[in-house]
């Protein structure tokens, strides 16, 4: 009886300490904003800044301090960038469990954007594989700004001279995406059959000609005003999922690059071959905490049967971008860009995003 008594006393009082840790953090969760705003930048450029969670109404372009390379950086001027789900996710604070990461209350880091192409202005002195004038193209936290500054060994190449800056832009994030998915998660081969799902995407005009590249057979699924482009950009066959239900098919395929996660994952299993693979890349998105009932659904339904389902979150590297540039510069993978818009814009460009209803990628432009 006393046992229990203080087993409760013990649990109660663990639970009130992490009550008022978690409301302690939340209250004191900050940023930079404050002490930003009270000082007058000496050397400014405008980018996209966010203080506060929120709908695309919190991003602001503000002049702030352009940034100096250390000696292992290149400070690069940005000519354009592109957005991606992720944007607006950092931009929502969503799904909450992210904030654990990102900030409880306010996100920590208050600048937006990850993809961006443009001219290097200036390097540090260590670095020896990049010079002034040099067109690339890569990933950084803070892109929506007309300057950022970037390891020289992080994800950062060489421009290939075929590609406008705005195509450059659209590559990293997405292609990077599909290519992991693709190539390391769903190991595809010469002839296999592949159903890239949500075909119309960023991701997913990617994904079609990666896949067509890698020599397989393409199957894309998208709805009836994209039939046109998922078939323009390579796929073999293409199913308008406002008539036709994949998952119902008699058609099985080696892999499936899943961009939408709006099927069971008993109906996917069905359309596999025995020992195919699913790779999901997108999931539901909601508030709280998807898409991981689906990771964790995924793992279950990896243990039964010789099919593998798995999940996977892109890493942004240079190897995997040399990749994509040698693939960009023989014409084998060319970007669909949707709509632009200018810095100025760059809310529009993220609500665009948000509808879900892109085709291809969505670009900033700087000049
Ligand atoms: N795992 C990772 O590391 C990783 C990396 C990047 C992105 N992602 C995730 O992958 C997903 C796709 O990213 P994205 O950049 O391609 O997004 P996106 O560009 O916003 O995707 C928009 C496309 O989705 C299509 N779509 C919407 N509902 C569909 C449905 N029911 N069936 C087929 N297509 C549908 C739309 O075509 P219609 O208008 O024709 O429906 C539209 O073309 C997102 O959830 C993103 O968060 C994950």
């Amino acid at each position: 009886m006393k046992l229990k008594r203080v087993l409760k006393w013990t649990a109660g009082a663990i639970a009130f300490a992490l009550s008022v840790a978690a409301l302690t953090a939340y209250w004191t969760s900050t940023n930079d904003c404050d002490s930003r705003h009270a000082a007058t930048p000496r050397n400014p450029m405008k980018a996209v800044v966010y203080c506060d969670y929120g709908a695309p109404e919190v991003l602001a372009v503000e002049d702030i301090e352009k940034p100096v390379p250390n000696d292992d950086q290149l400070l690069v001027r940005v000519r354009a960038a592109a957005v991606n789900p992720l944007d607006w996710h950092f931009m929502r604070g969503t799904p909450y469990i992210g904030r654990l990461g990102m900030g409880l209350r306010k996100p920590e880091v208050t600048r937006l954007g990850v993809d961006y192409a443009g001219t290097v202005e200036a390097v540090g002195r260590n670095v020896t594989q990049f010079k002034p004038g040099d067109e690339v193209f890569g990933g950084r936290t803070g892109a929506f700004a007309q300057y950022v500054t970037v390891r020289a060994d992080r994800a950062v190449v060489l421009k290939p001279a075929n590609l406008t800056f705005e195509q450059a832009a659209a590559v990293p994030v997405a292609a990077i995406t599909a290519l992991q998915g693709i190539r390391d998660k769903g190991h595809l081969r010469t002839g296999q059959r592949v159903l890239i799902n949500g075909a119309s995407g960023g991701v997913g005009t990617f994904a079609v000609q990666i896949a067509k590249a890698f020599g397989a057979h393409v199957t894309g699924v998208c709805s009836t005003r994209n039939v046109e482009l998922v078939r323009s950009i390579g796929a073999d066959d293409v199913v308008d999922y406002t008539r036709e239900d994949f998952t119902k098919g008699a058609r099985r395929y080696d892999l499936i690059v899943d961009n939408v996660g709006n099927h069971s994952l008993s109906d996917l299993k069905r359309v596999l071959e025995p020992n195919g693979t699913y790779v999901m890349v997108g999931g539901p998105a909601g508030r709280w905490i998807d898409p991981l009932p689906r990771a964790l659904s995924l793992l279950v339904a990896s243990r039964f049967g010789s099919q593998e389902m798995r999940m996977f979150l892109a890493e942004l590297n240079q190897k995997d971008l040399t990749v994509l540039r040698d693939l960009l510069a023989a014409g084998k993978v060319t970007p669909v860009i949707d709509r632009r818009y200018p810095l100025s814009e760059a809310r529009e460009a993220v609500r665009y995003l948000e509808t879900g209803r892109a085709r291809g990628k969505v670009v900033i432009t700087m000049d």
